[in-house]
């Protein structure tokens, strides 16, 4: 599988820092060729260059993924710029900590705006052209162990993770009823050291304690999921990964 993805191009979203940053260095090194998805002009710049030092290529198109017309722009201009992807990796999401009886409003619109839409938006498009050349080629959900369980305070956003395992589900029944080769997973990590805890509890200082608990996962840790789940053979669809920190009890 990984001969046949070589030279195909790949769509990744949030891939400015953590573990979207990650999955472009592994698919880079692995010969995809990427078009790289976030607000961050500068940091995407930097992932294209890391990539390229792996003797990969990647382009960089900065868009906030909240504004759907905006994000179906870029994605038709990646297209006419480098052609239809054979790969979406939807990882562009975030958590607030905004309770049920006591969270702000635009904390969960946010949620559900990045984490579902702009996941639903990506994936029709892409999807699309992936049926226009073979209808074959790999949706890949980043998902989380939230959409496995919820944690106090974290029903928004773990309804949002709950959510994308629907979609997961409700994606491969559609395809398998259109009978494309196209295959559709979903990676759900535990505790993973990015900039995601700082955002989420809106404070350094608290994300440093979540990270120095214990050893948590690395960025490269779940990219190498990724790696897995595309170097399958063809008739091999993973379907969901669960992983957490061998220490976390949540
Ligand atoms: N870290 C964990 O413990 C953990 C565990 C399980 C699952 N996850 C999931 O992993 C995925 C990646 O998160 P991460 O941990 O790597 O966090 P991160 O370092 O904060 O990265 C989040 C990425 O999403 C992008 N993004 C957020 N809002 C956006 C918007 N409106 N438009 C475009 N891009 C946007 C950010 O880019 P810009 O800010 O440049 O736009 C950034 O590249 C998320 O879906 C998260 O839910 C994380």
């Amino acid at each position: 599988m990984s001969q046949r993805l070589r030279g195909e191009l790949a769509v990744i979203t949030g891939a400015s820092s953590g573990i979207g940053a990650a999955i472009a260095r592994e698919l880079g090194a692995l010969g995809l060729r990427l078009a790289l998805i976030a607000r961050r002009e500068e940091r995407l710049a930097e992932v294209c260059a890391q990539v390229a030092e792996l003797g990969g290529e990647a382009w960089p198109y900065p868009v906030d993924i909240r504004n759907s017309e905006a994000l179906e722009n870029t994605l038709s201009k990646i297209q006419s710029e480098h052609g239809d992807a054979r790969v979406i990796i939807n990882n562009a999401g975030l958590g607030h900590s905004a309770p049920l009886t006591s969270g702000v409003t635009a904390h969960w619109r946010e949620m559900l705006e990045v984490n579902v839409l702009a996941l639903c938006v990506c994936t029709r498009e892409v999807t699309a052209q992936m049926r226009e050349s073979g209808d074959w080629g790999q949706v890949i959900h980043i998902s989380s162990m939230s959409a496995h369980r919820v944690p106090e305070g974290s029903g928004v956003y773990s309804a949002t993770k709950f959510a994308v395992r629907s979609l997961t589900e409700g994606l491969r029944k559609e395809l398998r009823e259109l009978k494309s080769h196209i295959r559709v997973t979903a990676i759900s990590p535990g505790f993973v050291e990015t900039e995601f805890a700082a955002h989420y509890h809106r404070s350094e200082e608290r994300a440093k304690e979540i990270y120095n608990a214990y050893p948590v996962m690395s960025a490269e840790d779940v990219a190498r999921q990724v790696h897995f789940v595309l170097t399958q053979p063809p008739h091999v669809q993973v379907h969901d990964m669960l992983s957490r920190p061998t220490q976390q009890l949540t």
